[in-house]
């Protein structure tokens, strides 16, 4: 599927470089192009794409859509591994450990603001769109904040399923939601099916970030290119955390208390009998059931589309979230 994808995706990747372009200062320049050329699986930034040509009309303009969010989801990315701790990305080391703290802030800034300048300024976005886009696009980002507070929060803070939910649904499904109903939406597209692609988008994110947490347990690092086991030691409320809670004997309780929250020097086969106990006692099933309510919740969704070739390879983009594994 990606590799059949390969031409809408150099396209949307040449968008962003020329939107980073804008970018004056030759370290800052550099900081962002960092994690933008490290790769990246590109999945936010083809969903405008693919919506337009499967309803057949605003593919430039989804070009355009889709590069913008990428650019905001990687800009997310790097304040995220300052506010997880992280120092690999992609297989390399996170901007602030490849520059420094100071620089990855202001990267990231730089990226917001030159992805919104590029929305607003985009010639194939109808001036009524792009103002509705610009706002909502802004819209976004606030709620995405919100969600990556409540994920700080839960770090010293109870969480229930339903906090959990809200959570993820603010820091990762808004982009999915707008890039969904943003795709619809520059299609001309009647309201029916913008409100129904905005449903498929955040669906299809509680769908991909419910697994994003399963792979933080079980992935390999290798294949990610992200440290395994980092929520567990950030001390993350996971899905997985929440149900293990009521299913651990005292006995695995205490191992998973050894890494649970440590924040450094974790021992590695700690690390592995905390993932082990999660395994063994059966919250992984739990979790990854309601991971496919939503995947099916999603599918629902995309019956409002009109049958084609590009319909298709989103159907196959959506199936393609409960079953990845980097
Ligand atoms: C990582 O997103 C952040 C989450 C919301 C889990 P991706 O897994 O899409 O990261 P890249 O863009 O492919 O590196
Ligand atoms: C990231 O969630 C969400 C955003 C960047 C908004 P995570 O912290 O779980 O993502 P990874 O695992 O670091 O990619
Ligand atoms: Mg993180
Ligand atoms: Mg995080
Ligand atoms: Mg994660």
């Amino acid at each position: 599927l990606i590799d059949e994808l390969s031409e809408i995706r150099n396209c949307i990747e040449e968008r962003m470089i020329e939107i980073l372009g804008r970018i004056s200062h030759p370290r800052l320049y550099a900081a962002t192009r960092h994690l933008v050329d490290a790769g990246g699986k590109r999945f936010r930034a083809l969903i405008p794409a693919l919506i337009t040509s499967a309803i057949g009309s605003g593919e430039e303009a989804g070009i355009d859509l889709g590069a913008s969010l990428e650019l905001i989801h990687t800009f997310t990315l790097v304040h995220d591994d300052i506010m997880d701790q992280d120092s690999l990305r992609r297989g390399r080391p996170t901007v602030h450990i490849a520059f420094d703290e100071a620089t990855a802030i202001n990267a990231g800034d730089a990226m917001f603001a030159v992805s919104m300048e590029a929305l607003a300024d985009s010639p194939h976005i109808r001036a009524e769109h792009a103002v509705t886009l610009v706002r909502a696009v802004a819209g976004m980002v606030r709620h995405l904040s919100d969600g990556q507070q409540m994920d700080v929060s839960f770090e010293s803070e109870e969480a229930n399923e339903s906090d959990y939910l809200e959570m993820i649904a603010a820091k990762t499904g808004s982009i999915f939601r707008i890039a969904g109903w943003g795709g619809a939406l520059i299609s001309e597209a009647d309201q029916n099916s913008c409100q129904k692609m905005e449903e498929w988008g955040i669906q299809l994110g509680l769908c991909f970030q419910i697994i994003d947490d399963l792979i933080d347990l079980l992935g390999d690092e290798e294949a990610t290119g992200k440290p395994i086991g980092s929520d567990l030691i950030q001390g993350k409320r996971t899905l997985v955390i929440i149900h293990a809670e009521n299913m651990l004997s005292s006995g695995e309780a205490l191992a998973l208390s050894k890494v649970f929250g440590v924040k450094e020097d974790v021992d590695p086969d700690d690390l592995r009998s905390a993932i082990a106990v999660l395994q063994s006692c059966g919250a992984i099933e739990v979790v990854r059931a309601r991971a496919k309510q939503a995947h099916e919740e999603a599918r629902k969704c995309l019956e409002v589309l009109p049958q084609n070739r590009w319909t298709d390879i989103l159907i196959r983009l959506t199936d393609l979230q409960v079953e990845r594994s980097i």
